[in-house]
């Protein structure tokens, strides 16, 4: 196939942040009449069209106007058999796992179920911006398989893996560490590097964990040190005091995925909401990552993630951030970034000193402001670097996946267009910071209702209608 061309107004990151304090339009990268090369899927060429335009003579282009194209979203941890189960009223997270999660995954053993539950999760993904994921999915190989080949239908780079739990659930729920094992490995050998797919060990949580069958997780990554692993730490109180009852010994929650091996590169901890400075310093030696979930972490009361203390540059955390729908009652990043920058706000005010002066820590708090550089840095570069994805994805440098999102900064509720006019007026963002500005009121104001088109390997597989 021949290079084709896409034009428009770009904007990525080249570097972190919170790496830039006082100047954080240095981590990012502005065109506002920008021109990106597709070859096969991948980036050939990026720059200002005037630019790189003749270096291309008969290119074929295709031109989006009135948007900002942002690299593709990518949510961290997120969980596909609970797509309709998303927003259940009432419980913390261990009696909503068993009262509204364990009965509606349940249903995913059965194949049609599962298909058709993998279809309409896909389609909420793309509709949402959303072009990677790294997602959970039952106890049932049925519905990892199901995951694996709707992902491969569409071409989209994911990480997913068979989602062990052995106690803490129904009889029909659990699983044995051996059948475990037995599964994991073969959905290994059919899907890890087959097209995009990668492939996740993935223990539920240490909560619903014997020792045996976190051994066995231990073996799947010696024998399969190429994978990820995924799971969830810290969320929630009890869940907390659980886990250190269920493996006494244990010096934290940590300490149960250190003792078999799992904590290091590639393995991301979903939420981490009650991770102590000693955790998070442990997880930034190891490099491992934290998954930030602000929607599940508010929906099911889990607590505030503490995102000052992971950015501590002293000891620096990996971090994706992710929806973890169906506790996230969203599918969208964009809420992600609206709930981050509230619970960063919450942060800011117990840090300042104005709760308790003993307490104050005027550099966490800053640390804690999601702007719209360091909120879409970590849904794009930031989420790629978590989850050990920045060799492929994240910006728009050559070699990397052509997956981005044309947003439309007008779109949402009635109340954006004026807002935003606020920014700009008929035309588009000239500047770096007119583009921030925008994208600030698309994440605070706006939803998935912004996301116009998403772009697959270089094709549109989303347009709103
Ligand atoms: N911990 C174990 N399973 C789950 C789950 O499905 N959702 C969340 N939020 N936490 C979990
Ligand atoms: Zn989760």
């Amino acid at each position: 196939m021949g290079a084709t061309g896409i034009r428009g107004t770009f904007f990525d990151f080249i570097d972190d942040p919170w790496k830039h304090l006082g100047r954080e339009q240095d981590a990012a990268r502005f065109h506002a009449d920008g021109l990106l090369v597709v070859e096969d899927g991948i980036i050939t060429d990026f720059g200002a069209y005037d630019a790189v335009a003749p270096r291309h003579a008969g290119l074929e282009i295709t031109a989006i106007e009135g948007r900002i194209i942002l690299p593709g979203f990518i949510d961290g941890h997120i969980h596909f058999p609970q797509t309709r189960v998303l927003g259940a009223y009432g419980e913390q997270l261990l009696p909503w796992l068993q009262k509204w999660i364990f009965p509606e995954e349940l249903k995913y053993k059965d194949r049609n179920y599962a298909r058709d539950g993998a279809k309409r999760f896909f389609d909420l993904l793309l509709a949402s911006g959303t072009t990677t994921c790294q997602a959970f999915t039952s106890s049932s190989p049925v519905s990892t398989e199901e995951f694996f080949e709707e992902a491969t239908r569409r071409n989209m780079r994911v990480i997913a893996g068979l989602t062990g739990i052995d106690r803490n659930a129904p009889d029909d729920f659990i699983d044995t560490p051996d059948n475990f094992y037995r599964d994991s490995k073969a959905l290994i050998a059919r899907y890890h590097n087959s097209g995009r797919n990668l492939y996740a060990v993935t223990p539920r949580f240490a909560y619903g964990a014997s020792p045996e069958l976190l051994q066995r997780c231990e073996q799947l990554k010696q024998e399969h040190p190429d994978c990820w692993v995924n799971t969830h730490i810290s969320e929630n109180p009890a869940e907390c005091r659980g886990v250190l009852e269920q493996h006494p010994g244990a010096e934290d929650y940590l300490g149960v995925y250190e003792k078999y091996g799992l904590v290091g590169p590639k393995f991301s901890g979903g939420h981490g909401v009650w991770l102590s400075d000693g955790e998070f310093r442990r997880m930034s030696a190891s490099g491992a990552a934290v998954v930030f979930c602000p929607c599940s972490n508010l929906f099911l009361g889990s607590g505030l993630f503490r995102i000052g203390r992971a950015t501590d540059p002293a000891h620096r955390v990996r971090m994706s951030f992710g929806t973890d729908m169906g506790g996230g009652n969203r599918f969208s990043m964009l809420n992600v970034l609206d709930d981050a920058y509230k619970v960063g706000m919450c942060n800011n005010t117990l840090l300042d000193g104005s709760v308790d002066p003993s307490r104050q820590d005027a550099a966490e708090a800053e640390r804690n402001k999601m702007s719209p550089y360091r909120g879409f840095w970590s849904i794009t570069l930031g989420g790629a670097e978590g989850l050990y994805l920045d060799d492929r994805l994240g910006n728009f440098n050559p070699g990397k996946e052509a997956d981005f999102v044309a947003l439309d900064w007008n779109a949402g509720p009635m109340a954006q267009p004026w807002h935003q006019s606020l920014v700009v007026g008929d035309g588009g963002p000239k500047t770096v910071e007119e583009a921030a500005d925008l994208l600030f009121a698309v994440m605070m104001v706006s939803d998935e209702r912004a996301v116009d088109e998403t772009w697959i390997m270089g094709k549109r597989l989303y347009k709103k209608s």
